[in-house]
């Protein structure tokens, strides 16, 4: 495997693999990899011939006072990981490559509707900052398929969107939510909670399977249920931001009548916000 900082390296090294006529496929991360990312990498060596990783802590989609310059950037463990998980190429930029002209210049892509409420609202301009990256991904890989984890499924559906409105050429796969053996979502936030923080975290993956269990049930009063949710999960001592349900597709809120729909979770144990979903299929 081998890393490429610049675009220009990241774009010989494609072409040489499309001369060859493999199929591109590109899982884009922001590293400290963990066994989520590896499946999303090891599934894209089962969709294509050519698996190319990014690791980018991205600074326009970190909010002023959120975790950018703690974010832990970890390479060599990076390196070693997505070896393992059978990527060929790494692009691994610093920031004056994807911002030669800085942020404050650099051209913006907003996704209105998906981008707004859930994550959206609780962190002011974050789908812009993740839009933007991606499509720069996109252009400078210009990869047959791209990968994302369901775990961000707002940001999935953003993704999604971005691709179909401006015309991209790229299929773009949503993949499922590795968890840890008690259920809690694997993520690279989970390193900043202490043992007894993690022993609480899964309350947020549990309360969603009752959620669900209770939809497929049959029932259908949703803020009888979502407050009951919410309850669940500030009794183990966390502070929701959002509990929500919604349709898996369009992300609006759910009605009875759907069939398709996704309940989703953000909540803070101390500092840290973890993020959850599940989707699931009514009948
Ligand atoms: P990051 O949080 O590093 O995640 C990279 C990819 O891994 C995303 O598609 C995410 O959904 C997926 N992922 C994370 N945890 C997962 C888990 N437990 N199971 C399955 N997939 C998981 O998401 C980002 O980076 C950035 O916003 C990015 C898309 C790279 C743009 O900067």
């Amino acid at each position: 495997m081998n890393t490429v900082k610049t675009v220009r390296e990241l774009r010989a090294a494609v072409a040489r693999a499309r001369g060859e006529g493999k199929r591109i496929a590109l899982v884009p991360t922001m590293g400290n990899l963990h066994a989520g990312h590896a499946a999303l990498v090891a599934k894209a060596g089962q969709r294509a011939d050519f698996v190319v990783a990014s690791i980018f802590v991205n600074p326009l989609q970190f909010g002023p006072s959120e975790d950018l310059d703690k974010y832990p950037r970890t390479l060599a463990a990076d390196q070693a990981r997505l070896l393992e998980a059978g990527c060929h190429l790494l692009f691994a930029p610093g920031v004056e490559e994807m911002y030669p002209d800085g942020m404050e210049g650099q051209t913006k892509v907003s996704v209105p509707g998906v981008s707004e409420g859930l994550c959206g609202g609780s962190r002011p301009g974050h789908f812009d900052g993740v839009a933007t990256v991606v499509c720069k991904l996109l252009n400078m890989v210009q990869p047959d398929m791209a990968l994302f984890g369901e775990k961000d499924f707002q940001q999935l559906a953003v993704i999604r969107k971005l691709v179909r409105d401006l015309n991209i050429p790229v299929q773009i796969f949503g993949e499922p939510t590795v968890r840890a053996e008690d259920g809690l979502a694997l993520s690279s936030r989970n390193g900043y909670l202490n043992d007894d923080e993690r022993a609480r975290a899964p309350v947020i993956q549990r309360t969603l399977r009752q959620l669900a269990e209770a939809l497929r049930g049959g029932s259908r009063d949703f803020p009888a249920l979502l407050e009951e949710g919410r309850r669940q999960i500030e009794a183990a001592g966390l502070r929701v931001d959002y509990l929500e349900i919604r349709e898996a597709l369009s992300l609006r809120p759910a009605d009875a009548g759907d069939r398709q729909v996704v309940v989703l979770a953000a909540a803070f144990l101390g500092k840290t916000r973890l993020i959850d979903n599940l989707p699931l299929q009514l009948n």
